[in-house]
């Protein structure tokens, strides 16, 4: 959420602020049927120079003690506030995080919880762009009606590294697929009359030293993984605003990057938005010139630099006064592309059909790892022993900015503690949503007894009188902070292995924000992963488990087998003090994770894509049906006796000699037994080829795909012969 410049508020402590609702302001009856880009430009116009300059800064109103501005009356506690201009009809700007639901920070807006999805990474599991639209639509109708109209979300940065304390927020290792995920939730999430951010922009792959990292990558690699990523979530979802990033880029940081910002978002995509700052990431007032045009939560910031230092800029005429105008009308223009500046919505919302929204995430991100016949339970299972603590009230959430304080009632929160403001941060929260009891909901016939695990001994003891064991292990993982290794904490990799010691019929839960290294999967019998699964994310859980639904997510991160062969075997900057200058290399570009993996022919532990199910599926027929733009198509097939979902994966695989690998088009269809359909994908371009002399680049020559159930499980190559083309950036 936020971050502290040098000498900040060590030791600040919280105090408590209740919110007000913002009152709506109306549109002017004047403003009807001008495009937002006049109207943008006319109401730019009579604005007072005060005004301009009041609409490019804005605060955090979180009363954090040490942190000192007076935070206006009537504004509620929440992550950004930038004061509008009621006599044009312009509403106050009211941010709120973002893309797992409507946050609460600190809980300080007592008692306001609000429908919470589960993680990034298990929405982008669905691999379902309609779902994702549903769930931003639903985040943002609940944004609303508390009266906030710019909503932080659209996480996208790359998963570079599979310890980033924020991957689980964001959507995985593959540009297209985040990027269409990213934009569908983008676009349920404006469909509502909220504009969304995408962010953070660019190449933020890791949490420490977020703020003095410098992320090094060429500019073709990043155009073709990251800024791809990046630039079809914009494309698809139009988002109103980009955040910046903390960390550095190629030497310069990214919220005063002139090329990341002018040249490339503004320049070669003709981004109309406007591009904030992330909290605490503006350095000084060069940045406006640089492309950045609004300075969020200021007050984390050394100075204020948007107001009196720009101010004195312009007025000296360094800066140009028309990028003040520019900065503004960006602003505006978003505003009513989206229709933000609409009263808030009185309808109430409906609780129960928003739970289902998270439900039904669970349920489709949910990915069964492994499967050795074990699932889904037998019903005529005498006895289940539940392993884990706190699966018998709920389960796990990351930390951070995105952490929803969920509208099922309270959740259990284990202080982690610490110094400094962040350690409000350092706790882990679970959601009320008991795995245990939707076990036991679901099986009547069985006994299911629970052991919280906490003296591994004990838990074993207990196992070798059960028929079935299930371990719930969890790695809390959050915002500030990355994992060192990939190992889970607390002793959990001991408890599985003596459990599965005791009782080889072990299945194991995993309830992470990553991927980690499971020393123990040869010796258990089936691999859950959970992710965190959100509010309802317990009866999804147990769902899966007893085969109400059946499993159909599918990776959207690759498993590696250990840090070994990693780019980056030692997290950069690892173990440093706080703000020391760290460089963090990416030599995998535009490849990480499965992309990299094929070039080098190194097999995960999982692959990316990978996902079992309870039914058998094939993928057949795939062919070439045009060429220009290159369209394949294919068949699916439920093989199996049950009703499933599977997710059709169509890669190129082969560019003449040339190793490689690209998802280049997907489709998550649901299909009864013996049921069959014909799956089209049309592919872009830009997965093709490649970046150089400022346009993408598709060389003439055989390009072969294959599809199948994963990356590492495809069918025969199919080869397309390319004439040679290529696009504008
Ligand atoms: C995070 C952003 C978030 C902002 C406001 C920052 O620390 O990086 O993702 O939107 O805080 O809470």
């Amino acid at each position: 959420m936020f971050t502290f410049h040098a000498g900040g508020a060590t030791g600040a402590t919280l105090f408590l602020l209740l919110c007000v609702a913002q009152p709506g302001v109306a549109r002017p009856a004047t403003a009807g049927a001008e495009d937002p880009d006049t109207r943008a430009a006319r109401v730019e116009s009579q604005l007072t120079d005060d005004e301009r300059f009041g609409l490019i800064s804005g605060i955090m109103p979180i009363p954090l003690a040490g942190l000192t501005r007076p935070i206006p009356a009537g504004v509620p506690v929440t992550a950004g506030f930038v004061r509008g201009v009621p006599r044009l009809g312009l509403p106050d700007l009211l941010a709120t995080d973002a893309s797992l639901g409507v946050t609460n920070p600190f809980q300080l807006r007592v008692g306001d919880g609000a429908t919470a999805l589960p993680s990034g990474l298990a929405i982008a599991a669905t691999f379902d762009p309609a779902l994702a639209e549903r769930a931003g639509a639903m985040v943002a109708r609940e944004a609303r009606a508390r009266g906030f109209n710019i909503l932080l979300g659209g996480g996208i940065n790359l998963a570079f590294d599979p310890r980033n304390g924020r991957n689980f927020e964001y959507l995985g290792e593959d540009p297209l697929l985040a990027g269409r995920m990213a934009g569908a939730a983008i676009r349920g999430t404006q469909s509502q009359g909220v504009v969304s951010t995408i962010k953070h922009f660019a190449l933020n792959a890791q949490e420490s030293h977020r703020q003095t990292l410098d992320a090094v990558m060429d500019e073709s690699a990043l155009r073709e993984g990251e800024l791809l990523a990046f630039q079809i979530g914009i494309e698809t979802g139009r988002p109103g605003a980009v955040m910046c990033a903390y960390n550095l880029l190629n030497g310069a940081k990214s919220c005063g990057h002139a090329w990341l910002l002018d040249r490339v978002l503004k320049g070669d995509w003709r981004y109309p938005g406007w591009v904030m700052s992330d909290w605490g990431a503006v350095d000084d007032a060069s940045f406006f010139a640089k492309g950045l045009d609004q300075q969020s939560g200021r007050e984390l910031d050394r100075d204020a630099w948007f107001d009196a230092p720009l101010r004195a800029r312009i007025a000296r005429g360094e800066i140009p006064r028309s990028r003040l105008s520019d900065a503004v009308r960006r602003i505006l223009r978003s505003v009513y592309a989206v229709g933000a500046d609409r009263a808030p919505d009185p309808a109430p919302i409906d609780a129960q059909a928003h739970a289902e929204v998270a439900l039904e995430v669970a349920r489709r991100g949910i990915v069964l790892l492994k499967n050795d016949a074990l699932l889904p339970i037998d019903p005529a299972t005498r006895s289940i022993l539940v392993v884990g603590e706190h699966a018998d009230f709920g389960v796990l959430s990351g930390g951070g900015s995105s952490q929803v304080t969920p509208a099922n009632g309270a959740p259990r929160i284990v202080e982690l503690g610490g110094d400094g403001p962040l350690a409000a941060f350092a706790r882990r929260l679970y959601m009320r949503s008991s795995p245990l009891a939707a076990l036991r909901a679901l099986l009547p016939g069985t006994l299911v007894e629970f052991d919280s695990g906490y003296v591994p001994a004990t838990a074993a003891a207990r196992a070798r009188r059960h028929d079935l064991v299930i371990v719930f292990v969890n790695r809390w993982e959050g915002e500030t902070f990355d994992s060192p290794s990939l190992d889970l904490p607390l002793g959990q990799d001991e408890l599985v292995r003596q459990l599965a010691a005791a009782n080889p019929r072990t299945i194991v839960v995993l309830q992470t924000g990553n991927p980690v290294a499971m020393p123990w999967l040869g010796q258990v019998r089936g691999v859950v992963q959970a992710w965190y699964s959100g509010q309802e994310g317990g009866r999804a859980i147990a769902e899966v488990l007893a085969g109400r639904v059946n499993p159909s997510g599918r990776l959207p991160i690759s498993f590696p087998r250990s840090l070994d062969s990693q780019p980056r075997r030692d997290l950069p900057g690892l173990g440093l003090p706080p703000r020391t200058a760290v460089r963090a290399e990416y030599p995998e570009g535009s490849d990480p994770g499965y992309r990299r993996l094929a070039r080098s022919g190194e097999t995960p532990l999982f692959a990316f894509g990978h996902g079992l199910s309870y039914t058998r599926f094939a993928q057949q027929d795939l062919r070439v049906i045009a060429h220009r733009p290159l369209t394949l198509s294919l068949v699916v097939r439920n093989l199996g006796a049950r009703a499933g979902d599977e997710v059709a994966q169509v890669y190129l695989v082969k560019r003449d000699d040339e190793r490689l690998q690209r998802l280049v088009g997907f489709e998550r269809v649901s299909l009864q037994p013996g049921e069959s359909r014909q799956v089209t994908v049309t592919v872009d371009d830009r997965l093709l080829g490649e970046f150089g002399d400022g346009r993408w680049q598709v060389a003439a020559g055989v390009y072969r795909f294959a599809a199948g159930r994963s990356a590492v499980d495809l069918g025969a190559p199919v080869p397309a012969r390319l004439g040679a083309r290529s696009r504008g950036p």
